[in-house]
Order: structure tokens, then C-alpha cells, then sequence
């Protein structure tokens, strides 16, 4: 196991720290879903992605002084009976051994030793509300640091939400491979659904398709709950019950991505039930799919990260007036947001170690623009329930296209193409 690169993230933190500080980066704790028994346990994101550690309930430290940047790791401590039962702890030697912590303690000793190590530094940086309970603990630290000099200087308290998160923002190489490998195996999952899929199938049985195409494949869990929709239940953009029965007249929306090694994948594919659509779900499909290409040709270094938002809004629009669902001036329906009534939500967010990764949207007071290595989904939608005022043939149709893209150098990877789009390749794949 080679966890340089969780080393060199931590060495780069050099450039970004302020001078005689210290950041502070909680991991995540058990949770329990009842009695003894605990969820699976997964790491913090922004913990894992500077430590490659998942041990639960450790913390780090980097500190950032005259003396360069060093960084200290808090883990359970070796115990022969806890880990007959619950597997093997690396303890402190194993996190400065493996881990390449420049120095490491027991997790049942921060109240006493943290307050020495924040003692003498101007700054204490974490993620500010992200933990339940941790910002208490954070004060009682450096409460307990600075009481032990009542003539230093106090210690300021700054969120550093956005320095991890614009960190992370970024994707290198490593990342970049992983995410490539989750989408893969979600895009396989996808066209084996689409291969599959019949009438009076229940949306469970083919949720756990999913969860079994993307086990097979070296992803234990999905990167989220998927949503797995027939028909008008694709109105209801959380969708996760997950239980009813489909029908051949049905459309199937499913979002559906895994994670793999930690990193997610995020793609939603929307395909008929029969294995061809109908002449209005095409015509729907269309419109989505026009917005998408264009909203995805968008993505490109330099370009203002909404341009795809806006873009998609026009592009529904222009759609939705073609087809008698808006009646008016596309321009003036677009300014008054009329295309708010069929496309709710927004056409994506950052992908990364969290389905909705970190990092900032803004710059300042602008939206920031697209740089190599960011990784957003492109996911425009158009739902159209059964309790809208339109004729009824469009009731019940709901149709999302997401995938997953890659600002490159030369402008963009779209890293789920594997899986069609195109309602032709679709409806071949499925016959
Ligand atoms: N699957 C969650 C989302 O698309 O945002
Ligand atoms: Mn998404
Ligand atoms: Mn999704």
C-alpha cells in the first residue's frame, strides 16, 4: 500500500495554510443502526482524501510553522480484544509506519495533548459545522490552549470549508483514474438494465440488478440511493422507494452510480419499459437530450460554470414552446422562468469523493469558470406529473439524462458515454 500521495496532499497544504497554524480535519464515527449493530462505516471524504486512513473516529492535525508543515494523526488505540472483534487497528505505529504520519497518538488522548499542540498558534482552521459536536470540541481545545499562557496571543477560529473543498475540487491524475473506473462500472450496470428490463418487472428487482452489476465489478455500494422510477414516480426527483411495478407504456428513469475505492459515479438514464418510446415520450426525450449535448459541448476551461444552466434553460424552453407545453416569446418565457414548472432543479454539481463533492461554486462575487481536472455532472430534466394543467397525453412522463464530465485541456471527457443516449441506440440496445 503506497499512500504517498495522501502524504504529498498533506505537504501541499504548505502553499495554502496561513503562517503558525494548525488545520484540523475530523474523521467520521461509527453509526449504529441499532444496538451493536453498525452501519457499514465509511470514511469522511476530506479526512480519507488526506490520509487514505479509515479507521474510525481519528482526527488530524497539520501544523504549519516556522519549522515547515507537519502532520499528526489521532487513531483507536491497539486493543487485543476490540479487534478479535471488529479487525485489525492500525494503532499509532502502523499510521506514522503505513500511513506516513510524522507522528501519531491514541484517539482517547486529544483532550490531553491537542491543546499543546494549538498552543502558540495564531490559527486554528477546520470545517466549521460539518461534524455534530466537533465545534465544542474545537473551543474546549482551544479554550484549554490558550488558558495555558494568559499573555500569548488568542487564537483565531476560521472555517476552512473552502480550502479543503477547492483542494478537492481539482482531480488529479490518481482521482481522475478512480472516478473513470465508477463510471465505467455504472455505465455497464446501465446498458445490462436496459438489456434486461420488462414489463411487470418490480423497480426493486431492478435496483438490485444495480447494486449486483456494480458488486461484481469491485463496487461494494452505491454512491447514493438509487432512484429507480417507472412512470410518474419520475416526477418526484428523490425518488427511492423503489417498489412498484412497471408497465410497458411505462418509462423508466434511473440515477444510478456507484463507488468505487471511494469515489462516485453519478449517471441517470431514462428508456421505455417496452423497448421503444412513444411518439410524445420521444418528443420529450428530444428536447432533454438536445439541452444535454448542448449544455455538455459547454463545458470548457474559461467558460463561466452556469453557461451550461443556462444554455439547458433555453434550449427546454425553445423545446417546450415547439411542442405546445409553454405558449409564448422563448426569450421572454426564459427571462420569466416559465420552464421552472417542468425543470425544477439545477443541470449539476461538482463529482468527486461525494456524489455532490466539495468546492465552491463562486469565485469572489462571480461563479467561477470551468479549469482542467474538474469533474460536473450534466443532468437537465423534464417531468411532467399528472396534476399539471396540460392535455393528457403528456401526463406521467419524466425524463432526466446525466452524465458525468471531465474539463480536459482541450475541452471536456464526457466519462459515461459508454452508456447510450441516443433514444436510436436505446431502443437497439433493447431489442
Ligand atoms: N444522484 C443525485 C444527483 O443526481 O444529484
Ligand atoms: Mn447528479
Ligand atoms: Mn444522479
Amino acid at each position: 500500500m503506497d499512500n504517498t500521495i495522501y502524504k504529498n496532499r498533506r505537504n501541499n497544504l504548505k502553499e495554502l495554510l496561513p503562517n503558525n497554524s494548525v488545520l484540523l480535519i475530523p474523521g467520521a464515527d461509527l453509526q449504529y443502526r441499532n444496538a451493536d449493530s453498525a452501519f457499514p462505516f465509511r470514511q469522511d471524504s476530506s479526512f480519507y482524501y488526506l490520509s487514505g486512513f479509515c479507521e474510525p473516529s481519528s482526527l488530524i492535525a497539520i501544523v504549519n510553522n516556522k519549522d515547515g508543515i507537519k502532520s499528526i494523526i489521532f487513531v483507536p488505540p491497539k486493543d487485543k480484544l476490540k479487534e478479535i472483534w471488529d479487525g485489525h487497528r492500525s494503532g499509532p505505529v502502523g499510521a506514522v509506519d503505513d500511513f506516513l504520519f510524522d507522528k501519531a497518538y491514541d484517539n482517547l488522548q486529544i483532550d490531553k495533548i491537542l491543546p499543546d499542540i494549538l498552543h502558540g498558534h495564531e490559527e486554528v482552521l477546520y470545517p466549521i459545522g460539518k461534524k455534530k459536536g466537533f465545534d465544542q470540541q474545537v473551543i474546549d481545545w482551544t479554550t484549554a490552549a490558550g488558558s495555558k499562557d494568559r499573555h500569548s496571543k488568542s487564537i483565531n477560529i476560521i472555517d476552512a470549508t473552502s480550502l479543503i473543498g477547492n483542494m478537492r475540487l481539482i482531480k488529479d491524475e490518481h482521482e481522475i483514474s478512480l472516478i473513470r473506473k465508477a463510471c465505467d462500472i455504472s455505465a455497464e450496470a446501465h446498458i445490462e438494465a436496459m438489456k434486461s428490463v420488462k414489463d411487470g418487472d418490480n423497480e426493486q428487482q431492478i435496483e438490485s440488478m444495480y447494486i449486483h452489476e456494480f458488486s461484481k465489478r469491485g463496487a461494494r455500494f452505491p454512491a447514493y440511493n438509487p432512484i429507480i422510477a417507472g412512470g410518474e414516480n419520475a416526477c418526484v426527483l428523490h425518488y427511492v422507494e423503489n417498489n412498484q411495478n412497471l408497465k410497458s407504456s411505462d418509462l423508466l428513469l434511473v440515477d444510478a452510480g456507484c463507488e468505487y475505492q471511494m469515489y462516485a459515479a453519478d449517471i441517470t438514464r431514462t428508456f421505455p419499459v417496452s423497448g421503444k418510446f412513444s411518439e410524445e415520450q420521444l418528443q420529450i426525450y428530444k428536447i432533454v437530450l438536445d439541452a444535454m449535448n448542448a449544455a455538455i459541448d459547454s463545458v470548457k476551461e474559461g467558460n463561466n460554470i452556469m453557461q451550461p444552466q443556462e444554455i439547458s434553460e433555453k434550449v427546454i424552453t425553445e423545446g417546450l414552446v415547439n411542442i405546445g407545453l409553454l405558449k409564448g416569446d422563448p426569450e421572454e418565457l426564459h427571462k420569466s422562468g416559465a420552464y421552472k414548472d417542468f425543470y425544477m432543479h439545477k443541470i449539476g454539481h461538482w463529482l468527486g469523493l461525494d456524489v455532490h463533492d466539495a468546492g465552491d461554486y463562486t469565485e469572489g462575487d462571480e461563479f467561477m469558470t470551468f479549469k482542467p481536472g474538474m469533474i460536473t455532472t450534466i443532468e437537465p430534466g423534464i417531468y411532467i406529473s399528472s396534476k399539471m394543467d396540460v392535455d393528457d397525453k403528456w401526463k406521467g412522463i419524466g425524463v432526466r439524462i446525466e452524465d458525468d464530465i471531465l474539463v480536459t485541456k482541450d475541452g471536456n471527457e464526457n466519462l459515461t458515454k459508454k452508456v447510450p443516449s441516443d433514444p436510436n441506440e436505446i431502443e437497439s440496445l433493447m431489442s
